[in-house]
């Protein structure tokens, strides 16, 4: 069988050893003779880059391995690109929340003015990666999870109309693996979906089991109740106690339209006021992760370097990444498993443009992937996702052209902006933030 080679982009995130740990789990589905890391921040790849070695090392020692900061070398000879580069990295994430805050906003990593001003980061860096990629390996694929998503989707629809990249979220994945968990699957493949919206902003319309009985009305029923918590759930069962909040929250989401389940992102769109009442603006998210996920990660990482062997080691295998491996073996083998992408709307949601980036449900194969036919969406849905996707377009429009006025549009139109004054406010305060990430706007 093919073996397959593939680079991380972004090799010092927090997520790189759990990505590999999971490739490695999954070898007999795509066997791999090589794996690289690329960064362009060597200290901080260092950090992972040994213990990652040594996980590799431990599992199968005929993988080749480097950790590189020469794009030449980290793209030359690779099939599979997986992307998740953070720009600006977890400190201009706080400032992106605390900003927000600061104005009576939600602050928030890739919804409202923290994914706006993410996303004037994330477009340029994205682009380069890809343009590594297509003049180094031309037929390599890049399967791009570096946020916000949403915009940057748009980004590379416009800017690299023709280049083989494919923007996923796991947001879809983790969700579903606790809503079979609900139902009482064993597991979410055994589910068939319907999904329709934008990325981190979307909404379940049918969730089948094998046998075409459909189970959309019993989980709403428990959403009623418990949002996506299981009954007896406890804060225990999450890393962290925010997430578990926002599982519990998404009985806020489904009282409004008891038709569709609602991905819980939409939280910081519709219930933006009890975000902000839960919200400590000295210590936000990208605290909790820098001190948490971040600590946890490279400590451990450490340890592994030190002692030379992964034996023992408390780092555990990305479960919620494993849409990678299916992504990347559906490409490869032509596998035509469903799985929700961030593609051009196309006509596949009817009433809705065409050129719009949206989050369905697609078949994916060896020469990429075919959206579904939605059909029509109701008005509410429609209007808010009119509203979000201008959002997206005007960031990108700003980004392209310098335009400090497309970028004050974006934030009046984002949901979780009260209005023109405040998104004034706000983006003066984000340009100073962002100076020498942002192009200069005028
Ligand atoms: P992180 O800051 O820990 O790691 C990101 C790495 O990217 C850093 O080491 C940084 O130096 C590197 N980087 C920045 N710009 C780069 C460039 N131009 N070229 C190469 N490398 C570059 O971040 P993290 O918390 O691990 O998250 C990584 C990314 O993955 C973020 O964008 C995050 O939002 C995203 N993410 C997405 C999903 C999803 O569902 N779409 C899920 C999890 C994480
Ligand atoms: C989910 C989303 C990602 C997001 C991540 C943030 O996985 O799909 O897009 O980056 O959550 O998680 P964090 O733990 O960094 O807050
Ligand atoms: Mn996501």
């Amino acid at each position: 069988m093919k073996k397959f080679s593939v680079v991380i982009a972004g090799g010092g995130s927090t997520y790189t050893p759990e990505i590999i740990l999971m490739l490695l789990d999954n070898l007999d589905r795509l066997p791999l003779r090589c794996i690289k890391l690329y960064d362009n921040d060597e200290e901080r790849q260092n950090k992972v880059a040994k213990a990652c070695e040594i996980l590799i090392h431990d599992i199968d020692p005929t993988i080749e391995y480097c950790a590189t900061t020469d794009p030449e070398v980290a793209y030359t000879d690779v099939d599979f690109c997986l992307a998740h580069i953070r720009v600006g990295q977890l400190p201009m994430r706080e400032l992106d929340e605390k900003i927000s805050i600061k104005h009576g906003v939600v602050g928030q990593e890739t919804c409202g003015p923290g994914g706006i001003a993410y996303g004037m980061r994330s477009i340029g860096g994205v682009l380069e990666n890809i343009d590594y990629m297509e003049k180094y390996s031309p037929n390599c694929w890049m399967l791009n999870y570096s946020n916000p998503a949403a915009i940057v989707a748009e980004a590379t629809r416009r800017l690299r109309p023709n280049s083989r990249v494919i923007n996923i979220c796991d947001m879809p994945i983790g969700m579903e693996n606790t809503i079979a968990r609900i139902l009482g699957f064993n597991n979410r493949k055994e589910m068939d979906v319907r999904y329709f919206g934008l990325n981190h902003f979307g909404w379940w319309s049918s969730i089948k089991d094998k046998q075409g009985n459909e189970y959309l009305p019993k989980l709403i029923e428990h959403q009623l109740k418990y949002g996506n918590c299981e009954a007896e759930d406890k804060v225990e069962n999450y890393t962290d106690a925010s997430w578990f909040e926002t599982a519990r929250e998404v009985k806020d989401l489904v009282r409004f339209d008891k038709n569709f389940a609602p991905n819980s992102y939409l939280k910081y769109y519709l219930n933006g006021d009890q975000v902000m009442a839960h919200t400590n603006p000295n210590y936000t998210r990208a605290n909790e992760v820098m001190d948490g996920r971040e600590k946890r990660v490279f400590e451990e990482c450490a340890r592994i370097a030190e002692k030379g062997t992964s034996e023992g080691t408390t780092l555990e295998i990305g479960i919620h990444a494993s849409f990678i491996v299916d992504l990347a073996t559906a490409l490869a083998f032509n596998t035509h498993e469903r799985m929700l992408l961030i593609v051009e709307n196309n006509g596949a949601i009817a009433n809705f443009s065409p050129d719009a980036m949206v989050e369905i449900p697609c078949i994916v194969g060896k020469d990429g992937y075919e959206p579904l036919s939605i059909g029509n969406i109701p008005t509410f849905q429609k209007g808010l996702m009119e509203q979000q996707v201008a959002v997206e377009k005007l960031v990108v429009d700003a980004w392209i052209e310098h335009s400090y006025e497309k970028l004050w549009q974006a934030l009046i139109l984002s949901h979780t902006v009260p209005n023109a004054n405040t998104a004034k406010a706000l983006l003066d305060d984000l340009i100073e933030a962002n100076k020498g990430y942002w192009p200069e706007l005028h």
